[in-house]
């Protein structure tokens, strides 16, 4: 299959400049167990969907024993299972999470893309449910709320990295009122895991955590290497998100029509042909199968984020034999009679573009990466992640932004490695990525930032007032201090 060109990545506005592919792509299994493990039918998580306008549900996060291939593996999940249930709501909706911690490390929930209010006992980043403790969650959804895919994970500072990658996070899907019809949808929630030879969570390394650990162990719906089957001429929806802590997905279906129809927000007016896309943590994209007969495999390689050449004495991953190795996510099997001819796609409700709204303040916001912190020489030893110098700090507002304004920010890397950046609550309309003037609203809730580059994006801060943060979707980076508090009045 063709690569896709530099102008059409762009345009998915997750690609990076980097000169070294981070992160391996080994599997924990022998070649020799390879042809014996995965393959097994692809689940859908549970799905509890909303009546009447509201959905009440509650959701557990504790250590889990789960099968992964072949192997019992012993990992931490929502409600006992790989991932968490998907949540199906509308706008208008009121979500209600009765959340219980029984994990032995603090936590909490974080509904990442949604639009609704950060305060309380919202979509609030500050709270912590201490281990055995219990919080309610109610999240209220704007009537107009953008329809599309998004998940939740928990955002306990310190923790968020260790605690995705052992297993926590969930899909939300907010219902289109005028879908695209389709045979059928999938959730596809793609995550990394990393186990020893027991079954257990590895241990991470301090470099791991400087670059972004990358679980060698990528599953899709916490299942290895499952299969789908359709029929010939149908029409899917895919929801595929990426969960991963630190990997950057470069997907691609051979064999098979491929239309982006959504990324993390905003439907695009008319679907567009993709070979390959780039989705950065945290990214989600819908995307229009249209089948043909055969079988077709979703796979992964590895995408260029930089490297911590010339400060860590040259430190890089290390593991993974063949960075450029594809990794199999999902098989398909396409094959029996030819459905019916699908119906043609509506077209999409026209986005706002705020190109064309006064721009209330400009700021500039700079990612770097520094030093090592307290000048320590050792095997644990850590260099700082800071944004505009300075790591996160609870008790500090980083940024005050007015209520109902639009502002337009510069996000500058001034370090060596892709930062994809992350603000909650208020989606970002991507402006300027790579010196280009972007064609077209295109609206995302993560941005990747290149190393050395820069990428200019608008917000609207409409609707809620309230604090709460920004931050690099490495969630390794957020953890140690790349995260930043901002407070809307
Ligand atoms: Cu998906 Cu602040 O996170
Ligand atoms: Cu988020
Ligand atoms: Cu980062």
């Amino acid at each position: 299959m063709s690569p896709m060109t530099r102008r059409q990545l762009l345009a998915l506005g997750a690609v990076g400049a980097g000169s070294v592919a981070v992160g391996g792509t080994g599997l924990w299994w022998t070649s020799r167990d390879k042809e014996t493990l995965g393959g097994g039918r692809l689940v859908q998580p549970e799905v509890l969907a909303s009546r009447d306008g509201v959905l009440d549900l509650a959701l557990e996060a504790a250590p889990t024993r789960v099968r992964i291939g072949a192997r019992e593996a012993n990992v931490h999940a929502f409600n006992g299972s790989l991932p968490g249930p998907t949540l199906r709501v509308r706008g208008g909706d009121t979500v209600r999470v009765a959340m219980t911690n029984s994990l032995d490390t603090p936590t909490n929930i974080h509904v990442h893309g949604l639009h609704v209010s950060p305060e309380d006992n919202g979509d609030n980043p500050f709270v912590t449910v201490e281990s055995g403790e219990s919080f309610d969650y109610e999240y209220v959804l704007p009537q107009d709320h953008p329809p599309g895919t998004y998940w939740y994970h928990p955002h306990n500072h310190g923790h968020v990295a260790d605690q995705v990658a052992a297993g926590l996070y969930g899909a939300i899907v907010v219902e289109d009122p005028d879908p695209v019809p389709v045979a059928r949808e999938r959730v596809l929630i793609v995550s990394d895991i990393a186990l020893d030879d027991s079954g257990n969570l590895a241990e991470v390394t301090a470099p791991q955590r400087m670059l972004g650990r990358e679980g060698e162990t990528v599953l899709v719906n916490g299942q290895l290497r499952p299969g789908a089957s359709a029929a010939p001429g149908e029409r899917e929806l895919w929801r595929v998100v990426n969960a991963c802590p630190s990997r950057y997905l470069r997907l691609s279906l051979d064999g098979q029509g491929v239309r982006l129809l959504r990324r993390d927000v905003g439907r695009l007016p008319e679907p567009v042909d993709v070979t390959e896309l780039i989705l950065a943590p945290g990214n989600r994209v819908e995307l229009l199968v249209d089948t043909r007969e055969g079988t077709s495999t979703l796979r992964t390689i590895s995408v260029e984020r930089g490297n911590m050449d010339g400060m860590m004495g040259g430190a890089r991953s290390g593991d993974g034999p063949d960075n450029d190795e594809p990794i199999d996510l999902l098989v398909l099997e396409v094959a029996g009679d030819p459905a019916e001819e699908v119906r043609s796609v509506p077209a999409g409700p026209t986005l706002r573009d705020l190109r064309d709204e006064p721009v209330e303040a400009r700021r500039t916001i700079d990612f770097a990466m520094g030093g090592m912190r307290g000048g320590m020489r050792g095997p644990g030893q850590m260099m700082s992640f800071t944004i505009d110098g300075r790591e996160f700090d609870a008790e500090r507002t980083d940024q005050r932004v007015r209520v109902d304004t639009v502002e337009e920010w510069t996000l500058t890397n001034s370090s060596p490695m892709d930062h994809p950046m992350h603000l909650h609550v208020w989606p970002m309309q991507v402006v300027v990525d790579g010196g280009r003037e972007i064609s077209g609203p295109r609206w995302q809730d993560v941005v990747n930032i290149p190393a050395f580059g820069e990428v200019t994006v608008r917000v609207a801060f409409d609707d809620f007032g309230g604090r709460t943060v920004y931050h690099c979707h490495i969630l390794d980076h957020e953890d140690l201090g790349m995260m930043g508090t901002l407070e809307a009045r």
